[in-house]
């Protein structure tokens, strides 16, 4: 057993930790936190993307122990229950989930990528949108429905910093 310090979704907690007990599993187990999605547990699906200290990363190939003292977010943190964040909501108004499974892992992946892309002020080629999500895998949408949200997702941010 390993001492190992976790912040997930802003909640502190010390555990003694087996080495080889993977991070999704920790916060889902643990912290209660069921927003992590396990999909194919070998890295090739990106349902199970959380960001830690801020990167999106895969928890399924991540030992809990190797994220000692590292904050952990994950889909729960976005836009809360009401999940209010720009990209639930274009995620919502143009389709671009289905059964739902793969979508946590989708956002988790996006959420970065579209703050960076309002920041920078570029609206990306569907494309660059598609090259963005080529580590998660949907089984549902044909994928069309999300790049769709993506560029609504952008789209708005930037017309409303013009506005
Ligand atoms: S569950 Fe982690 S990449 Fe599929
Ligand atoms: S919405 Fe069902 S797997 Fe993506």
């Amino acid at each position: 057993m390993t001492q190992t310090t976790l912040t997930v979704n802003g909640q502190t907690r010390t555990l003694e930790v087996e080495p080889r007990r993977l991070l999704a599993d920790i916060i889902r187990t643990e912290f209660d936190v069921s927003g992590v999605h396990i999909g194919c547990a070998h890295g090739v699906c990106g349902c199970c993307t959380v960001h830690i200290d801020g990167i999106p990363r895969l928890s399924c190939l991540t030992f809990a122990v190797q994220c000692d003292g590292k904050e952990i977010n994950t889909v729960e943190s976005l836009g809360g229950f009401d999940a209010t964040h720009v990209l639930q909501q274009a995620f919502k108004s143009e389709h671009g989930l289905q059964c739902g499974y793969c979508t946590p892992g989708f956002l988790m992946t996006l959420a970065p990528y579209v703050e960076k892309k309002v920041a920078n002020g570029e609206m990306p080629s569907d494309e660059e949108i598609r090259e963005a999500i080529s580590g998660n895998i949907c089984r549902c949408t044909g994928y069309h429905g999300i790049v769709a949200a993506v560029r609504k997702a952008i789209s708005n941010q930037l017309e409303g910093q013009q506005a």
